[in-house]
């Protein structure tokens, strides 16, 4: 079991009010927080389209908060370059969209950026396991990728324990993380089963900021999610 003190809350940005994104903002520093998941989805790897680097440039000018970009892209390598000249802490891939992770993971570290790799719900575990030790982090998708709001899907809990058995077996310090369908009543199973960082989007956005960061943080007996 993970010590729950560990866990590191991502507030996707995905779920924000862009009505009120400043005034949002204030209350998630204020609740304590300092990492955001930033989703960017093409509308080709995913249905959807989110946002990009011009959006992350403006956001990025707000030095509070951590960027851990994400992304739902077919071709990740052609952004790398872009994303880490605007002051992003983490940049994820999928697996699904390269053949060659190993180069990828690499260029992200050249600009001295953490790398991520993450699979979709029907990807396996197995294909991942020869980059963890190279990866700074695995992000295991808890839902089909492309839209919040979404329930999570209970087969990949299995998956969040066999990556932590394995992180574990080999003495790697490579962090799990996870995505999509966290709740605050579920939030405290996600993170006993091996996920370290985990990323809420509706949990943390829908109602109140500083309610739902505290709900959070009491499930997880933790003072600084
Ligand atoms: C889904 C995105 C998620 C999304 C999670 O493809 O990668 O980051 O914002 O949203 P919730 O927490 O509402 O499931
Ligand atoms: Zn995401």
């Amino acid at each position: 079991m993970s010590n729950l003190k560990d866990t590191i809350l991502f507030p996707s940005l995905l779920a924000a009010d862009f009505l009120k994104i400043g005034s949002q903002l204030d209350d998630l520093f204020n609740s304590g927080i300092n990492n955001l998941h930033f989703d960017v989805m093409d509308g080709h790897f995913v249905r959807e389209i989110s946002f990009g680097e011009g959006v992350l440039k403006t956001l990025s000018k707000d030095k509070r908060f951590n960027i851990d970009a994400h992304l739902m892209v077919t071709n990740p390598k052609e952004h790398i370059e872009s994303f880490s000249g605007l002051g992003v802490k983490n940049i994820t891939f999928h697996i699904e969209t390269t053949d060659n992770p190993s180069e990828l993971i690499e260029l992200i570290h050249s600009y001295g950026i953490k790398a991520g790799v993450s699979i979709k719900p029907a990807t396996s575990l197995e294909s991942v396991l020869p980059f963890v030790s190279k990866a700074d982090m695995i992000l295991i998708m808890t839902v089909e990728p492309g839209l919040g709001g979404q329930s999570i899907l209970p087969a990949t809990i299995e998956k969040i324990k066999r990556l932590d058995e394995y992180v574990k077996t080999n003495l790697l310090n490579t962090k799990i993380q996870i995505d999509g369908g966290v709740t605050s009543e579920n939030i405290k199973m996600l993170a006993e089963s091996g996920a370290q960082y985990i990323v809420a989007g509706t949990a943390v956005f829908k109602g109140n900021i500083t309610e739902n960061v505290a709900n959070i943080r009491k499930e997880l007996n933790n003072a600084s999610v």
